[in-house]
């Protein structure tokens, strides 16, 4: 079965071709545009903005993830779509370019949650990006499989923070999520406070690096709770006291403005300075990974699970994939974590995610919900 997979949740537009037979999803096609450099120079998403460059991407994406497949349009099996959560202008791009063509062409439309998506980029293991998958996994000395049910899957993205137990791909169950912001949220706005442009995660990671993790003492929201809620926001607010409280001259700037934290803190201070700022990051980061895993952990002890299965913007960060395969690999749990050219936002997920959920509506009946969240 070949399916045409659409997303255009926020601000990349994509589109994909995949095959798939049995369990195995191969990848035909993966081709994407990004307003990132837009969005960064304007310094952060402006939704009007996102729509209108959806407009002028969608038909381009979508003709070269064909022609790359080799395929015609008729050859289609299905159309998948994103259909929520995102942004409203960028979504209706997507969700009525999927209903055109499924009108047009006579094809299954099937629509997909944006999040629900995210976890099937875990079965694409079969395809022309697999080469990094293959070559990741090797190094972790995970066998190259699928992953087995029952399994916890934790997706961490921009938006969301959410914890789910599958069962089987039918059987899926919502145990706990975030009440505030999501662990992307949490980098990006604290990137921000140090002038760094949105995604700020691969920037905190990145200066993260050259710092030492437990410099700086930063909560970790929610870890002793014995639910599985996520709260990201007063770790960033503790961020902010911690920032301003080794550099009180300083105040956030946006990065365009030229006396921004990052031009001051980064560009211009001493090497002492520099490495405070490298410390406030990797200790950020080790208090947002700490408590995303041991949550994830603990739900796979007590579900007593198989597989643990990330996806998302924030799993492609290294050393949350580490972590990972330290502490599956002590429970004896196999550990699944998407090529990261697939762990950010992608069509061939919502294709794969269409593949094991095939379950097409009416076109008349598909509309974009900017607010969707796991039933
Ligand atoms: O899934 P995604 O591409 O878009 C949403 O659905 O939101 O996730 C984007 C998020 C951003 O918050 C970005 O900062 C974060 O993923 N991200 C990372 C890394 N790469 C992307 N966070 C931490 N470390 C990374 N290496
Ligand atoms: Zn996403």
């Amino acid at each position: 079965m070949t399916i045409l997979g659409i997303e255009t949740s926020c601000d990349e537009t994509a589109a994909a071709i995949i095959t798939g037979d049995k369990d195995r999803i191969t990848l035909r096609s993966s081709v994407l545009a990004t307003a990132l450099a837009m969005h960064a120079e304007t310094g952060g998403i402006i939704p009007e903005q996102a729509a209108r460059q959806q407009v002028r991407y969608m038909l381009p994406v979508i003709q070269d993830a064909i022609k790359q497949a080799g395929i015609t349009l008729e050859e289609l099996d299905a159309i998948a779509v994103t259909y929520g959560p995102g942004l409203i202008g960028s979504l209706l791009v997507g969700v009525e370019t999927a209903k055109t063509l499924s009108y047009v062409l006579h094809k299954p439309l099937i629509p997909i949650n944006h999040m629900l998506g995210h976890i099937y980029a875990n079965w694409i293991i079969d395809s022309k990006v697999n080469q990094s998958v293959q070559n990741e996994k090797s190094s972790d000395t995970t066998p190259l499989s699928l992953p087995t049910f029952p399994l916890i899957a934790l997706v961490v993205s921009g938006g969301h923070t959410d914890l789910l137990l599958m069962k089987s791909h039918s059987d899926i169950k919502l145990l706990g999520g975030t009440r505030d912001d999501a662990a992307g949220e949490c980098f990006d706005k604290c990137a921000r406070l140090l002038g760094y442009p949105y995604p700020g995660g691969p920037k905190i990671s990145q200066l993260a690096e050259k710092g030492n993790p437990k410099a700086i003492a930063f909560p970790r929201p929610m870890l002793g709770n014995h639910d599985y809620q996520f709260s990201f926001s007063g770790l960033k607010t503790s961020f902010l006291h911690s920032t301003k409280q080794h550099f009180p001259v300083l105040r956030t700037g946006h990065p365009q403005d030229k006396i921004g934290w990052q031009q001051v803190v980064v560009e211009a201070a001493s090497a002492k300075e520099k490495h405070l700022v490298y410390d406030l990051c990797a200790s950020l980061q080790e208090a947002i990974i700490d408590v995303l895993v041991k949550k994830t952990m603990r739900a796979a002890k007590e579900h007593r699970v198989q597989s643990v299965v990330i996806s998302g913007g924030v799993s492609a960060n290294q050393l949350l994939r580490d972590r990972f395969t330290e502490m599956c690999k002590k429970e004896a749990v196999t550990f699944f974590s998407p090529a990261k050219q697939l762990s950010t936002d992608n069509a061939a997920m919502i294709a794969s995610a269409a593949y094991f959920h095939f379950t097409p509506q009416k076109w008349q009946a598909v509309t974009a919900d900017p607010e969707l969240y796991f039933d």
